[in-house]
């Protein structure tokens, strides 16, 4: 049966979730070795308590659906390695490994996600999981997601590991299978992992900014696939960090496109210019919330490929993305956009964003 949502077993006694923090800093501070606890997936601050006391994931209770910590001697070897999931299983990163034979490290065949949690919450998780399943339905990789829910699987790996904020990455390859450019025939499962890195909380200090340079967009044709397969936004990306800037911005045949991890908004006559979702860009999910934000809050969005000297002679320019949120780009191949300082509209909609971000979190202002 399962635990209500607001409770916790430690050391098999029920109590509130809000009483947790207390019990453990008496039980902890009485010695404690040897202590377990039971707490609901999603109780990020219950888990941080947790980790505070020096508790440690040791899994799923698949009886009462609640994550079992274990205190620890004070003197256990720490820092760990962080656990990843593969394929069903909980690993040290190092020991998560694939088949050599796997379709996604021979030929790139599979694709992937990154979803931002803030204070231990997913930020627009529904959107992840639906352009996964497009990305997915695109490329005819059959994913089980009874046994990997993706979602639920994240909520476990960064309560695993003590990160209320992180970024969590997916990834689904076709699965190891005899080497031929074709479909394995019969078709293999495919192969699942799920890894995670800490970032800090969320930044409410003002829109960051960045500068760029532009380079010829030569990726295929079906960027809307978020595909694993990315050595022309690795070269574009490399070349930006060789330039010293912060990103590339790509240009086809005159057009700017977006950048190879961000999408692009020009600030033109107080309005937002975005290139269209023509199939040959990324559906980035900041930029949809960007532009809700925008609209909401009155402000024109033309969705519309702008020629590259639009961007040169736009008012402000700013990208987006699930790492990125909304930062500034206040120059590009080296020639000023605008003031070069961050614009009034980029930090408006910084500001919205943030907003949006504590709102769907649950983060104090
Ligand atoms: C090519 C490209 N465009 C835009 C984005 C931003 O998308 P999202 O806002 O969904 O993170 C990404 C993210 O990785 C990307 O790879």
């Amino acid at each position: 049966m399962n635990m209500p949502t607001d409770h916790a077993l430690l050391n098999g006694r029920p109590c509130t979730l809000a009483e947790l923090p207390a019990l453990l800093r008496t039980a902890a501070g009485a010695g404690g070795d040897g202590l377990c606890c039971e707490v609901p997936p999603r109780a990020a601050a219950a888990q941080q308590s947790l980790w505070r006391e020096g508790f440690r994931y040791e899994g799923l209770n698949r009886a009462t659906g609640c994550l079992r910590f274990s205190r620890l001697p004070a003197d256990a070897s720490l820092p760990r390695e962080p656990l990843s999931y593969l394929d069903g299983e909980w690993l040290p990163r190092a020991d998560a490994r694939v088949r050599v034979e796997d379709r996604g490290f021979v030929f790139s065949d599979g694709v992937y996600e990154v979803v931002r949690y803030y204070n231990g919450r997913a930020f627009t998780m529904r959107e992840h999981e639906e352009r996964m399943r497009f990305s997915l339905r695109s490329l005819k990789i059959e994913l089980d997601w009874k046994a990997h829910p993706l979602a639920a699987i994240s909520d476990e790996l960064l309560a695993v590991n003590g990160w209320p904020d992180a970024h969590v990455y997916w990834q689904v390859t076709r699965g190891a299978a005899h080497r031929k450019h074709y479909f394995p025939r019969p078709a293999v499962a495919p192969t699942v992992t799920i890894f995670a890195y800490p970032e800090g909380p969320l930044k409410q200090d003002g829109a960051r900014s960045m500068t760029a340079i532009t380079r010829e967009d030569v990726r295929w044709k079906h960027c809307e696939i978020k595909s694993i397969s990315l050595l022309s936004n690795i070269l574009d990306s490399e070349a930006a960090q060789a330039a010293g800037v912060g990103t590339a911005i790509l240009v086809r045949q005159g057009i700017v496109t977006e950048c190879p991890a961000r999408s692009l908004f020009l600030v033109e006559r107080g309005g937002l210019t975005s290139y269209p979702l023509d199939g040959t860009v990324l559906d980035s999910i900041t930029r949809r919330v960007v532009i809700e934000l925008a609209r909401g809050a009155g402000i024109t969005v033309r969705e519309e490929g702008p020629a590259l000297a639009r961007l040169y002679a736009a008012e402000e320019a700013f990208v987006v993305g699930t790492t990125t949120e909304v930062t500034a780009v206040t120059e590009v191949d080296g020639r000023r956009i605008g003031n070069g300082q961050v614009g009034a509209l980029t930090q408006r909609l910084a500001d919205l964003f943030v907003e949006r971000v504590r709102r769907e979190c649950g983060i104090a202002g």
